[in-house]
């Protein structure tokens, strides 16, 4: 059915094509929603995998940013994903860039964005993750995404972040704490090790024990890295989410600022997640150019525990989450292990030192 729609959504500017995407899924109400699996499937309980404390569906989860303001929540497991990430939403609503905004690059499979984080703000987000929540018979989490709202200054980042938490958490299977945006001024320097402390200890006091996990740019270097493993290991984060967009577009794109995601993304992801697994005992969550099987199981070889994708849905539609669950199914068959964790296990690539 995508490669159907496909074309007709690739004529329209990307915002548009988005947009109608949007009044499609939430106004069909005839779309089966909820179920994992139901539209393309299969998410068996045999995928099901706990990321951390988190329980999911299926190792394959809807990256962040797509459904910003959590109004087609209960349809992406639908389609195969295991867990779904809404937002990121921020404390204040705010309409973003000017536009244009968003640009994609079919022949590369890749997106530039610099939407700067454009939402109805928590509270809304809360009225709709409440009405979700009443129907919700899905064994697909959800997390929801934090960035800071544009007006408020980064030394008061603390309190923005806190006050989306007050008001989402009840919600949430998981928060994640987002310093990772290229495209809110400053955002990315609250990744700097004290900056970064404040606000997980400011959001760990409200998250009454929901597990926090903080999304990292994939520009950093190898010592800011180790900065974060350091930092995760003392506020005991749940874990880290590798990566967000980078603002290397050399080659690819001539658009202006943005973050670009999609397939050229995929090796420096790659590289991070290699390097935060083998320096941290916590869960990593592998997101950034995931375009195919391959791309997946390459990060579940690294030991990734999870895996998000948003750009390869664009540009191949469902079809590619289905594939992804499918071949992990199959090679936990050939391999003869009966859960996803003994998958996990017996396909680790052994570091090299
Ligand atoms: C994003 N991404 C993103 N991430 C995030 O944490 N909060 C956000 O609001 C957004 N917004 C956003 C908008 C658009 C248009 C794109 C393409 C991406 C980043 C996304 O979650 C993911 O980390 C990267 O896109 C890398 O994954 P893919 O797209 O290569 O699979």
């Amino acid at each position: 059915m995508y490669e159907l729609i496909r074309p007709l959504l690739f004529k329209l500017d990307p915002e548009q094509a988005h947009n109608l995407t949007f009044r499609m899924l939430t106004s069909t109400g005839g779309l089966p929603k909820t179920a994992a699996g139901t539209l393309f499937g299969p998410v068996t309980p045999k995928l099901a995998t706990t990321v951390g404390r988190v329980k999911v569906a299926g190792p394959v989860g809807l990256a962040a940013g797509l459904d910003k303001n959590a109004e087609a929540t209960a349809f992406w497991p639908s389609i195969g994903f295991g867990f779904v990430e809404v937002g990121t939403v921020t404390a204040k609503a705010q309409p973003g860039n000017p536009k244009p905004r968003l640009f994609r690059f079919p022949k590369h499979e890749a997106i530039v964005n610099r939407m700067g984080f454009n939402n109805e703000g928590a509270s809304h987000m809360a009225r709709r993750l409440r009405a979700t929540r009443k129907t919700w018979n899905s064994p697909a989490a959800v997390g929801v995404n934090l960035g800071k709202s544009k007006v408020t200054p980064l030394e008061k980042a603390v309190e923005d972040y806190v006050e989306s938490t007050r008001q989402l958490v009840e919600f949430a299977d998981y928060l994640v704490i987002n310093v990772s945006s290229p495209n809110t001024p400053g955002l990315r320097e609250l990744q700097d090790e004290g900056a970064l402390r404040e606000i997980i200890q400011g959001v760990s006091e409200v998250a009454t024990g929901v597990p926090i996990f903080v999304k990292l740019a994939p520009d950093l270097e190898n010592e800011a890295l180790d900065a974060l493993v350091r930092v995760a290991q003392e506020e005991n984060l749940e874990g880290l989410i590798a990566t967000n967009t980078t603002i290397d577009h050399k080659g690819i794109a001539d658009v202006g600022p943005g973050g670009l995601s999609g397939r050229p993304l995929a090796e420096r992801s790659r590289e991070v997640v290699d390097y935060l697994t083998q320096r941290i005992d916590k869960p990593v969550i592998a997101v950034g150019g995931i375009s195919s099987v391959e791309d997946a199981m390459a990060m579940f070889e690294r030991g990734a525990s999870a895996i998000q994708i948003y750009s390869a849905l664009i540009f191949q539609g469902p079809a590619l989450i289905a594939a992804i669950n499918k071949a992990v199914l199959k090679e936990m068959n050939r391999l003869g292990v009966n859960t996803f964790d003994e998958f996990r296990s017996a396909i680790r690539r052994k570091p090299i030192v």
